[in-house]
């Protein structure tokens, strides 16, 4: 394994050894290649580059104390690639092909999966661009589906501890009906601005409302958002958030845990009834919240500044399940290296 500083990683890119890549011509996917080059050789009219024909997902591989590395709910991620493809027009890359490249690519650069111990983990980053030229807003014939690994520190400073977040009003991250579902990178870009916003004004991340009304719930910048009152977790349903796979398993391990689960459209002045609240993600793992402002209207919706007893309760059984410490009884990780 590599030496390196391991438990002072924060979340950015470090170059590893490896990456896995695979092109899509006439019709067809090609064979996986292995590169160790960090640069792409690509057509200065790729779709990609002008009209967004953009796709990504997020997933993570974790050393763990019994010595194998497992991913997590690989499967999700494969069918959220495939969603997005249909939602932008791309060739759908299949479930067989996106877990021989994941477990390819990891095994590849195990030097660099972070110790048991440091908290840090390797992210995991499939990109599929399409590649061909094109003037003319159309699909383009090529793609390029790669993944690269990188190691990760917490996403937020501090790991598993509360932060401030900040309700933006004059930004939209994606239209009632337009791709906020899908990955793509577009939301991202549109998201930039409110971003740089909130951490300007000293808060860990913009936080959404619908962008039709204004009035329900949507998301924490790049993590889903859950709420936690009378037993009961809630989580927003609208048509512009990110189907997040950390989400639906903490549903899971919610109901597993004795709670109810409403997943339902949440009205801003719910907000006020929560007991604990908390953005979920691959990246943000869980990050409580521990006070959400509305700046317009000068409210404070007030969570606590420590993690709440639920928040720490799925947090620990998600990590457990993660890294091989607690039963996974839903049979949700994959053990990649033996
Ligand atoms: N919402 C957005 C906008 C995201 O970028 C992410 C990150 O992937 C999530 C939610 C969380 O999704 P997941 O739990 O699948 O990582
Ligand atoms: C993730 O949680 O995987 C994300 O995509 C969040 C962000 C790094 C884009």
């Amino acid at each position: 394994m590599k030496e390196l500083d391991w438990a002072n990683l924060s979340f950015g890119y470090m170059k590893t050894d490896y990456n896995v890549r695979c092109n899509y011509r006439d019709g067809k996917w090609g064979e996986i290649e292995v590169s160790s080059d960090e640069y792409l050789n690509l057509h200065m009219a790729a779709t990609c580059l002008h009209y967004g024909q953009e796709a990504f997902e997020g997933m993570k591989a974790y050393r763990c104390p019994d010595g194998k590395v497992r991913v997590f709910r690989m499967d999700e991620n494969a069918a959220r690639l495939q969603s997005t493809c249909r939602g932008i027009m791309m060739p759908e890359v299949s479930t067989e092909l996106f877990e021989e490249m994941v477990k390819k690519v990891v095994r590849l650069n195990q030097e660099y999966i972070p110790t048991y111990e440091s908290g840090a983990t390797l992210y995991i980053r499939p990109l599929l661009i399409g590649t061909s030229a094109q003037v003319g807003v159309h699909p383009a014939s090529e793609y390029c589906f790669l993944i690269f690994v990188t190691p990760v520190g917490p996403y937020f400073k501090g790991g598993f501890a509360s932060n401030p977040y900040v309700i933006v009003r004059d930004y939209d991250r994606a239209a009632p009906l337009g791709t906020g579902t899908y990955k793509v990178g577009g939301n991202y870009a549109a998201s930039l601005k409110a971003n740089a916003i909130a951490h300007e004004k000293g808060y860990a991340s913009e936080f959404y409302l619908d962008s039709k009304e204004k009035k329900y719930v949507d998301e924490c910048g790049a993590a889903n958002f859950f709420g936690i009152k009378n037993n009961t977790y809630v989580t927003p349903k609208s048509t512009s958030i990110l189907p997040s796979i950390t989400n639906k398993s903490l549903m899971q391990i919610a109901e597993d845990l004795g709670l109810k689960v409403e997943r339902r459209p949440v009205p801003e002045e719910e907000l006020d009834t929560f007991e604990e609240a908390g953005a979920c993600g691959t990246a943000a793992v869980i990050s409580p919240i521990s006070y959400l402002d509305d700046l317009d209207t000068g409210k404070r919706y007030n969570f606590g500044e420590k993690p709440g007893p639920w928040s720490k309760k799925l947090y620990d059984t998600l990590r457990g399940i993660q890294y091989g410490t607690i039963e996974d009884k839903h049979g949700w990780t994959t053990v990649v290296i033996e």
